[in-house]
């Protein structure tokens, strides 16, 4: 495989979407192939996981429930879009993985380390990024980013994740920042409450290194 797997993680409202999606445009300007994608989801199987996991409707759902979900959905994304794209030599731009599980069911949930990692291994026959932007934002900068996302009469939507408690957020966010200390070779740590063209213009910078040392 000669493509290269870049995720980006960081709680939610931390703005990955809005870099992944500059990332991806300034990478196709160079004259790269890219695709982004997106966890849970990137499959017809994987949305209709995605939309259990997030739907508020399924408030009952158990730990275990959940772990798993999100890594079946991983397991058909990362074997029906990610590799074979890699294999064809493609920059494959995640918006989360693996890491999201470690920060949102390990820390988050209080279910140990080698339970996730064990499950997540078998999901993604060991696929590991090359790169990983992992966005950092407080957790009251998130919950207001969040508060501003609302529909037409203008009430704030939120996910069955995003619902969670404050203190639920603060232990994802500190997984987070764990991972980001524990892997600083694959992690590049990013100030989330910079100016968007400011983190773009980093991460570009960096993606450029990666880039002058690898053939794609
Ligand atoms: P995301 O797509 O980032 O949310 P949004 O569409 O609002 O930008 O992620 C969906 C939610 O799923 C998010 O709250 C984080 C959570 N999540 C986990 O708890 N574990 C996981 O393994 C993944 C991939 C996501």
């Amino acid at each position: 495989m000669n493509g290269l797997f870049i995720t980006f993680e960081g709680p939610d409202g931390s703005g990955k979407t809005t870099q992944i999606q500059q990332l991806a445009n300034s990478l196709i300007k160079l004259g790269y192939d890219v695709i982004t994608t997106r966890e849970p989801g990137g499959t017809r199987i994987s949305d209709l996981l995605r939309n259990i996991l997030l739907s508020t409707e399924y408030q009952e759902m158990k730990d275990q429930t959940e772990v798993l979900l999100y890594a079946a959905s991983r397991a058909q994304h990362v074997h029906e879009i990610i590799i074979p794209a890699l294999e064809q030599n493609k920059i494959v731009l995640c918006d989360r993985y693996i890491d999201a599980s470690m920060a949102y069911q390990s820390v988050g949930l209080g279910i140990d380390q080698k339970t996730i990692k064990g499950i997540n291994h078998f999901a993604s026959s060991g696929l590991q990024p090359i790169r990983t932007y992992m966005m950092d934002v407080s957790v009251n900068e998130s919950k207001n980013r969040l508060s501003k996302r609302t529909n037409k009469k203008g009430e704030i939507i939120l996910d069955r994740i995003e619902q969670k408690a404050h203190d639920y957020h603060k232990k994802v966010r500190e997984g987070f920042l764990q991972i980001a200390n524990k892997n600083p070779d694959r992690v590049h740590l990013v100030n989330a409450n910079q100016a968007i063209d400011v983190i773009s213009e980093e991460i570009l910078k960096d993606m450029t290194k990666i880039l002058e040392n690898r053939y794609v």
